[in-house]
């Protein structure tokens, strides 16, 4: 097959696994890939995020691993994507927003780190991919929720780098931090979820690496799928 006629919204049906820690451009890129291949994009960590929202909103113990265990199988995460932004929603409430707030960032570690969270936003999550054309992103996607995905990718980037993209987010945001805070916070992230006892971040032995240090998006986007028209040519 000729890679540079190759139609790509022609392969139908497969599953595209993105995993990598904080800050390596994963939602981005996962998102892009997803509308250029006509793809659902499946956000993982918003899942996690939305339930962290829930439990701080409705003054839950994040350390109550059994309470969060329930409430994650009940609640009814949603998401409408487009190219440009992934709104996400419990209900018909939209929470876009609100779980991209430092207090979410700060709890999420320790709450997705439950066995029973997980257990219940894992069978959600391959319920959303069960039909495939769907690019996921998240810690554990190639390895525990799509092993078999037909593509995984491990993103992956310096430190540094990660923290300078989070501090354009956050800015852009409205939130005011320093690069030396964010570093910081990557570091314990990054540690907490490689060292964590339950579906720790680790690369899928068959996982593509791409290092997106010196990487724009759009390059990232462009890697991943010449990855892709590779695994089907
Ligand atoms: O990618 P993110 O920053 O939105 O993820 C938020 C948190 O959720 C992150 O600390 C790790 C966790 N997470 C996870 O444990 N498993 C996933 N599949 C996705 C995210």
């Amino acid at each position: 097959m000729n890679v540079s006629n190759f139609n790509l919204t022609k392969y139908r049906d497969r599953i595209v696994a993105i995993d990598g820690p904080a800050g390596s451009g994963k939602s981005t890129t996962a998102r892009m890939v997803a509308a250029k291949l006509n793809y659902s994009f499946l956000d993982t960590g918003a899942m996690y995020r939305a339930v962290t929202h829930f439990a701080l909103t409705n003054s839950i113990d994040p350390s109550d691993g059994n309470a969060l265990a329930l409430i994650s199988e009940k609640l009814d995460i949603r998401f409408e994507t487009d190219e440009e932004i992934n709104r996400v929603f419990i209900g018909d409430e939209e929470i876009t927003e609100q779980i991209r707030t430092p207090e979410v960032t700060k709890t999420v570690s320790e709450i997705s780190a439950h066995l029973g969270v997980r257990q219940a936003m894992v069978v959600k999550q391959q319920k959303i991919g069960k039909n495939g054309s769907v690019v996921a992103e998240g810690r554990d996607t190639t390895t525990v929720v799509f092993p078999d995905a037909d593509v995984k990718i491990f993103l992956n980037a310096s430190v540094k780098q990660r923290a300078q993209r989070r501090l354009i987010e956050l800015a852009k945001a409205g939130v005011s931090t320093s690069i030396e805070e964010q570093i910081a916070d990557l570091e314990r992230r990054d540690e907490y979820d490689s060292g964590r006892k339950h579906s720790p971040l680790k690369k899928a032995k068959d996982a593509y690496v791409i290092d997106t240090s010196e990487c724009t998006i759009e390059e990232q986007v462009e890697r991943v799928l010449t990855i892709f028209k590779s695994v089907f040519s």
